[in-house]
């Protein structure tokens, strides 16, 4: 599953004991396993073997230019959305014919600098982008390949900030619209419509909404079919689920065997654009005791790292599992429940709640796992915080892959106007 596992009462990545990484490097820490990346990578390409699909990794979930250019070696495309991600995407080395972009809000400024570059598509998420994509590219005398983003209105049953395939959410465009638009493709010059996109939401546990809205897919494509519109791809998206607690899961074969047999019927070639499935679990955040503080109502576990660092606890009410580094002790072994808060200005600055845990004690490295995905990517600066270093380890080989930040880099772009300087 993963490569970060107790040896000798040590918690280890690959063969590297996460405490000497931390004293090392320093907390917070973000510490990623290159071989957990991989080999989620690999298993989803061996799944699907059969289908051969294009997996284009979801940049959002961690950019990484050192994870991207591991996974884009291994002949990953990128799913991308916004001129930042495109460049991430160049830097990191990526085909431009494996490049996909969506996203709701695209700028003409990004969307020219994605046509320039000749992306294999937009999945455009409104009628609105559709036509601003075949102006632009009309301007730029290009012919821009676009997928439709379909909301397909089905459940993912997942938490509510991140379900995005329900006609309730501002995603995609419908299966009635979406048809008109394929039946007046041609009014649209400078755009050729080569496929269909959906993307149902993340963190998806189950096979059961992905049949639901594949099938509809299936169904959209054979009318299609029938008025003589082909389309070359359909892109199935991400959202595939990992293990942050007690979920279980689809694994990745059983995936691909539900959905396989529907795919195949489309004839069509197969793109996928998971993120979470691929770096959740291949990362860790290290964070260090720096106070234990009891009131008469709780237990607080004071951390010097927060939701600066990794916010989805307090966003999505999250949960990430805690270990600590060393669980040799007795002192260790006594469990007992407490909140493992970090030092910001904000109540919902948490990492755990009423959790149950061995004894910590000030000094004491915890770490705070399934942290790979979406956790440096939504860091910020809130409370004047420089965001902490990223490494990564490579069997018994570490590498410094984002620097700590410091005070500098928070202000870099500050700029004191003069008349506040008296001048
Ligand atoms: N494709 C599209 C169009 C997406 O919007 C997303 C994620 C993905 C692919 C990748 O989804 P994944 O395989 O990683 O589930 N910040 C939230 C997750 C937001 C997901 C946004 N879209 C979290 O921390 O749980």
């Amino acid at each position: 599953m993963h490569e970060f596992k107790s040896r000798r009462n040590y918690l280890y990545c690959e063969d590297i004991r996460v405490l000497d990484l931390a004293q090392r490097f320093g907390t917070p820490l973000y510490i990623y396993s290159y071989k957990t990346l991989i080999d989620h990578y690999l298993k989803l390409k061996a799944a699907f073997k059969k289908i051969r699909p294009l997996i284009c990794y979801s940049v959002k979930a961690n950019s990484n230019l050192a994870i991207l250019k591991a996974l884009v070696d291994k002949g990953a495309g990128l799913d991308i959305v916004s001129g930042g991600e495109l460049f991430m995407a160049l830097k990191s080395g990526c085909p431009v014919n494996k490049i996909v972009y969506a996203s709701v809000g695209k700028t003409n400024r990004e969307i020219e600098e994605a046509i320039r570059r000749r992306i294999l598509f937009f999945n455009v998420e409104s009628v609105a982008e559709l036509e601003n994509i075949n102006r632009l590219s009309k301007r730029l005398n290009r012919v821009t390949q676009a997928a439709i983003r379909i909301n397909p209105d089905v459940e993912p049953r997942t938490h509510k900030y991140i379900t995005t395939g329900k006609l309730t959410n501002k995603f995609g465009i419908d299966f009635k619209s979406a048809y008109q638009i394929l039946l007046l493709r041609r009014a649209l010059t400078n755009i050729k419509i080569a496929g269909l996109h959906i993307h149902i939401g993340s963190q998806i546990t189950e096979s059961q909404p992905y049949v639901a809205a594949i099938s509809k897919m299936v169904d959209f494509i054979e009318r299609l079919k029938k008025k003589g519109i082909k389309l070359e791809y359909l892109n199935i998206g991400g959202g595939l689920g990992i293990i942050y607690d007690r979920e279980t899961p689809q694994t990745a074969a059983r995936f691909a065997q539900r959905v396989s047999p529907l795919l195949k019927k489309t004839g069509l070639k197969i793109i996928l654009e998971p993120g979470r499935f691929i770096v959740g679990n291949a990362g860790i955040l290290v964070a260090r005791v720096l106070y234990i503080k009891s009131t008469f109502k709780k237990k607080f576990v004071i951390v010097d790292s927060g939701m600066n660092d990794l916010i989805r606890p307090a966003l999505y009410d999250a949960y990430h599992k805690i270990l600590p580094l060393r669980a040799t002790s007795h002192r260790l072994q006594a469990k007992e429940k407490v909140d493992i808060v970090g030092p910001i200005c904000e109540s919902a600055d948490f990492f755990a709640k009423n959790r149950s845990l061995p004894k910590l004690q000030e000094g004491d490295y915890i770490a705070i796992m399934g942290a790979g995905a979406y956790g440096f990517s939504m860091s910020s600066n809130y409370n004047s915080r420089p965001r902490p270093a990223e490494v990564m380890v490579v069997k018994d080989k570490v590498f410094l892959i984002r620097k700590k930040e410091n005070y500098q880099d928070i202000i870099r772009n500050e700029i004191i106007p003069s008349f506040l300087l008296g001048l």
